[in-house]
């Protein structure tokens, strides 16, 4: 049954593009293996469609069969979502050669690309086009469209523009029968029943493969500016987030927050970085401004504004980048905390979300309950504070055995910080998605109501469970 699928799959696809264990020249790792080195699973074959009929023929055929599918794009996700489970029986449907540019409408202000198309292309080819595509994340030059509306990513610009999802005008999606829902529309405005769409955005490949998407375009902003400013607390980061808001107003376009550890592990790891400020403050904020005028304005509201968050104490210190390769260093060091995390070894991610008003209690509370539960513990706390998301992470004890670290304290960090976050009515997952590492917390602190809802339109969509089973929902 196994080889007479396989035989299928190659009939649909080509011989090249239906990888498997049986060749031993080829090394089915990169497809197998979260990117967090969290799980290794074992695949029953990566098959690679060139379009979206050959999606829709792999999915009838492996339907036909029982065999469930694991749709994958760059593999850039953090939550074990894209990778098949052990057994060898599961399909990995990866996306990846599925990377035209199919349109652009510049009067539309969309583009409409393939779900395989890596982000930084999409947005090379926005600006080819003389427009902005503002997703923007640390993962940008691997991860794909259909990766980010798979898992609604966030990232660094969403204080302006919103999420994946508020950036998605229409999909086109091959069902868990096989069907193609041609939904590429580049309309702003629809309401003729159920927004499929937004079911889709954020299901993390369980409910229906997403082929093609339609964006939304902005204009390029005349001038971007970065500032790097040192502050003396979190209250003072939330007190400084909404001075940005009033003076800037939807200039402001990234807001990150970094604690002094975070950034002496990118210190570390990456001295070539040269990491400002940090040694003197115990947290670091990183703020873009976007203008539509000119750099003259942009720059002048800037630096009013730190003027007011010096006098106001909000701020201690700060530096404004003088040109476009200085805003790209900034960047690039709130971007490598994740890589020198993985570099200083293994570590308990959290990508939580709380009201803003409430973060700095939230943090002081948290630190001082884990500070007492796991004694040495290292907070690497960072994130997008623009947006109420924290990555709470917590790094083993200085010279502890990772391995070890997770297997005796991860389900205990969890659940403390999961506690504390329905206390502070929060979200166990803002960005990342619930894949299959959280997927046995998640009924634990969503409504039951809502995991009851989510349990049927799974089974309406995909009545055999045959797209990726076993995330997001047990
Ligand atoms: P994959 O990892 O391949 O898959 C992710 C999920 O989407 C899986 O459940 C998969 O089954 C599903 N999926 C993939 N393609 C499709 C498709 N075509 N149709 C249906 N389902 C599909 N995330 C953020 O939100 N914000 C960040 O700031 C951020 N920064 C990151 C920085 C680094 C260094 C890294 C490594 C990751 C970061 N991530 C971030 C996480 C990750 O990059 C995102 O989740 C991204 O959206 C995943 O895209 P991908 O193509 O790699 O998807
Ligand atoms: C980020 O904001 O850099 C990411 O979501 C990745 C991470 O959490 O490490
Ligand atoms: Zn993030």
């Amino acid at each position: 049954m196994t080889q007479n699928l396989l035989h299928q799959l190659r009939q649909i696809c080509g011989d090249a593009h239906v990888l498997t264990h049986d060749d031993p020249a080829t090394d089915l790792s990169p497809w197998e293996q979260d990117w967090r080195k969290r799980v290794r699973g074992r695949a029953l074959a990566v098959v690679r469609p060139g379009n979206t009929q050959e999606v829709a023929a792999v999915v009838k055929a492996c339907a036909a069969q029982h065999t469930p599918i694991v749709p994958q794009g760059g593999n850039t996700g953090l939550v074990v979502g894209g990778v098949p489970d052990g057994s060898g029986t599961q399909v990995v449907l990866s996306m990846t050669r599925m990377n035209a540019v199919r349109a652009v409408d510049p009067a539309n202000l969309t583009i409409t690309v393939e779900a395989g198309c890596v982000l930084q292309n999409l947005q090379a080819a926005a600006a080819q086009a003389g427009f902005l595509f503002p997703l923007s994340l640390g993962a940008e030059g691997s991860c794909t469209i259909g990766g980010n509306l798979g898992t609604n990513a966030g990232g660094t610009q969403v204080v302006r523009y919103g999420n994946t999802r508020e950036l998605c005008l229409g999909l086109e999606v091959v069902t868990a029968q096989g069907q193609i829902w041609h939904g590429l529309t580049g309309l702003r405005k629809d309401n003729t029943g159920y927004d499929l769409r937004n079911l889709m955005i954020g299901s993390e490949g369980t409910l229906g493969i997403i082929t093609a998407a339609t964006m939304k375009l902005y204009p390029l902003p005349a001038a971007q500016l970065t500032a790097w400013a040192a502050v003396p607390s979190m209250e003072a980061a939330v007190q400084l987030l909404g001075l940005a808001h009033q003076r800037l107003g939807p200039g402001l376009t990234g807001f990150e927050v970094m604690n002094q550890f975070a950034l002496s592990l990118v210190d570390k790891h990456f001295p070539q970085l040269r990491v400002p400020l940090w040694q003197e403050t115990p947290w670091c904020v990183l703020l873009e401004n976007s203008d539509s005028e000119s750099e003259t304005h942009a720059r002048g509201q800037f630096e009013a504004l730190l003027e007011a968050a010096l006098e106001a104490g909000c701020v201690s210190d700060a530096v404004v980048a003088e040109s476009l390769a200085q805003a790209r260093g900034l960047w690039h060091i709130r971007e490598s905390i994740t890589l020198a995390q993985v570099e200083e070894g293994l570590n308990i991610k959290h990508d939580i979300s709380i009201p803003v008003s409430l973060i700095p209690a939230f943090v002081a509370e948290t630190d001082a309950l884990l500070a007492r539960e796991v004694p040495g513990v290292r907070m690497v706390d960072f994130g997008h504070l623009g947006d109420g998301n924290l990555h709470y992470n917590v790094q083993a004890p200085e010279g502890a055995d990772g391995h070890a670290f997770l297997r005796d304290f991860e389900d205990q960090v969890n659940t403390l910080v999961f506690d504390q976050v329905k206390r502070f009515d929060g979200s166990i997952s803002a960005e990342h998605g619930v894949g299959g590492l959280k997927v046995g917390k998640l009924p634990l602190y969503k409504d039951p109501t809502a995991m009851a809802m989510m349990r049927l339109v799974k089974q309406a969509l995909d009545p055999h469970n045959l797209l990726n089973p076993h995330k997001v929902i047990a």
